[in-house]
């Protein structure tokens, strides 16, 4: 059984991870409509993952018994100015989740609770994952150069990458 404590918290964290995914579409649609379709397919994948996450979430509260309790999920920002920013959100999103789960990893020892604790293990190097990708792509369009060429070798890098389905 999970209690009330880790219910709740594990329900806003479900939440966070649908809002990621959110996120990351309109990202997307916004990549696309600027014809930029690399970077329009790596948000997408983004946002497979990010609904990876809470599915994750879900499956483990059910799991201990617990209910799963779906909530609104707030609308994203629309309007950006340029690629980098589009990536330099991503990234502070990121770095705002890392800090969520930080704090769920301190309650579920706080609450003596073990197998959250494990789980939030899996999300802490997760997070160190996505924290890093995204301030590389960050770095990479520093250098490269947020428009002209730069920009259209970095969107056809991140039209490389595909959305792998976790093993069961
Ligand atoms: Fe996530
Ligand atoms: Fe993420």
């Amino acid at each position: 059984m999970v209690s009330e404590t880790i219910q709740d918290a594990l329900n806003a964290q479900i939440n966070r991870e649908l809002y990621s995914a959110y996120a990351y579409q309109a990202l997307s649609a916004h990549a696309e409509e600027a014809g930029l379709k690399g970077v329009a397919n790596w948000f997408s994948v983004q946002t497979q993952e990010e609904l990876q996450h809470a599915r994750k979430l879900y499956a483990f509260l059910l799991s201990r018994q617990g209910s799963v309790r779906l909530d609104t999920i707030e609308a994203p920002p629309q309007k950006f100015e340029c690629v980098l920013e589009m990536f330099e959100c991503a990234l502070e999103q990121e770095c705002a989740l890392s800090v969520k789960i930080g704090e769920l990893m301190t309650l579920a020892r706080k609450e003596g609770d073990h197998a959250t604790e494990i789980l939030m293990q899996w999300f802490v190097t997760e997070q160190v994952e996505e924290e890093d990708t995204a301030r590389d792509i960050v770095d990479k369009l520093k250098l490269a150069g947020a428009r002209g060429e730069g920009l259209y070798l970095v969107d056809q890098e991140l039209a490389l990458r595909k959305y792998e389905a976790p093993k069961a």
